[in-house]
């Protein structure tokens, strides 16, 4: 049986930093920011909105009824998690309408949730093939003002609705993947931003990116030459750069060529938004399906990574017409309508957090474009508003 994405979109806030502006600010050389880490933006997420409230909107444009009444499993991948004990997706289920008889649970590791989400659907699909199941990676990136990490920070969230028969890319069955306790990047329950050490992650990451593709060639046969694409979890587009050139040891040069040109097409994105953590790398394939007319039966590679650390490489072939099923013009538009920050405004947004000692708030979404925002905290509950 053919499983795989059968629909897929995202969300980013209205708000977002240029790079140069940052640079100018943290006194770096832009070219730093912009060619050195590769970013040109990153998104910045308003009071009004939070990881439920992201993935909630992704899902909002790629839903419609048969699969609001086929859905019967919600999974939601995320670092940013709202509440230790609920799920982030069961407020998601509610806000999209989803009918009642489905399982709904969050799934953590760094930004490999996702990818788990994503797999464990696979095998639910296989077992029921007629359900289907919605998986959702939303996150908020901070490392703080004035950090190293700042310039890989982000917001946004992807909506995936997975199935039998899928219309955009099948998912193939050979995976290979790896676990390794490492302490490269961590956010203890107490703190607000993530503690890294950058230079190992970066090494460790890479380190990641040649075992399992190593594995996966002991395992499969398949070589570079039988990708069209290649598609890497992307904390800052210079990291899949560094990722592929790992990997073009290997590779005649027609395969070379081609594999660094779609990374180009697939990081595109990216350089608009920053590390949206376990929906990262789904935002880079994304930018690949949208950015390029890839042929039916092209297969893609993907690798996901989640510090801590757990890798995986996996495949996708494309399917016919997959064009028809994407939302070209709604995510165009997303960027379009985007407000630039200036550094006061980012930073005062930045600031602007909820409180956690437990009083009331209520938040104003006037200026919140996106459909399903968070309105405020009432007795410790979150309150959310669907104004679709
Ligand atoms: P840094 O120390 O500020 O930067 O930290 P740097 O000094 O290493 O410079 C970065 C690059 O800019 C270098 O290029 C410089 O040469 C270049 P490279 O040697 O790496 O090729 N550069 C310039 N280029 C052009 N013109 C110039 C110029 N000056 C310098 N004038 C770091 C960078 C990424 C470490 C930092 O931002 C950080 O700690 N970020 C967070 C951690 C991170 O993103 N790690 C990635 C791997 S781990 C991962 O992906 C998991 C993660 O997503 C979390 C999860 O799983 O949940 C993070």
């Amino acid at each position: 049986m053919k499983i795989g994405i059968d629909k897929i979109g995202f969300h980013i806030p209205d708000y977002y930093v240029d790079m140069n502006d940052l640079a100018v600010a943290r006194d770096v050389e832009p070219a730093k920011f912009t060619i050195g880490i590769g970013q040109d933006a990153m998104a910045v997420a308003p009071i009004s909105q939070d990881p439920v409230t992201l993935a909630a909107n992704a899902a909002l444009n790629i839903l419609d009824e048969a699969d609001r009444e086929a859905i019967d499993f919600v999974m939601f991948g995320t670092e940013t998690g709202i509440d230790h004990s609920k799920s982030a997706g069961v407020y998601v289920h509610r806000l999209l309408d989803l009918q009642p008889n489905a399982r709904t649970i969050e799934m953590k590791q760094a930004c490999y949730g996702g990818t788990a989400a994503l797999q464990l659907a696979k095998g639910h699909i296989a077992l029921n093939p007629e359900s289907k199941v919605l998986v959702l990676a939303s996150d908020i990136a901070r490392y703080g003002l004035n950090t190293a990490g700042e310039v890989t920070q982000g917001a946004g969230a992807v909506a995936m609705v997975i199935s039998a028969n899928p219309k955009i890319i099948t998912i193939e069955n050979d995976s290979t993947f790896l676990t390794s306790d490492i302490m490269d990047f961590w956010r203890p329950t107490y703190s607000d931003v993530a503690y890294v050490d950058g230079k190992y992650s970066n090494e460790q990451y890479l380190s990641f990116v040649s075992q399992v593709w190593n594995k996966y060639k002991e395992e499969t046969s398949l070589s570079l030459d039988d990708f069209e694409a290649i598609c890497f979890h992307l904390p800052y587009t210079k990291m899949g750069i560094k990722a592929l050139e790992t990997l073009l040891e290997e590779g005649n040069e027609e395969t070379k060529q081609r594999l660094q040109n779609n990374l180009e097409v697939s990081i595109q994105y990216s350089r608009e938004v920053g590390n949206i953590y376990t929906a990262s790398l789904y935002l880079g394939l994304i930018s690949l399906l949208e950015g390029k007319e890839l042929n039916a039966g092209e297969r893609l590679g993907l690798f996901s990574y989640g510090s801590g650390a757990v890798g995986e490489f996996f495949t996708g072939v494309v399917q016919e017409n997959y064009r028809d099923h994407l939302n070209v013009d709604h995510h165009k538009a997303l960027f379009a309508n985007r407000k630039k920050l200036s550094i006061e405004e980012y930073e005062e947004v930045f600031s602007a957090t909820l409180p956690t000692d437990g009083s009331t708030v209520t938040l104003d979404t006037t200026d919140d474009s996106s459909a399903i925002c968070l309105t405020g905290i009432t007795e410790h509950m979150r309150q959310y508003a669907n104004n679709n």
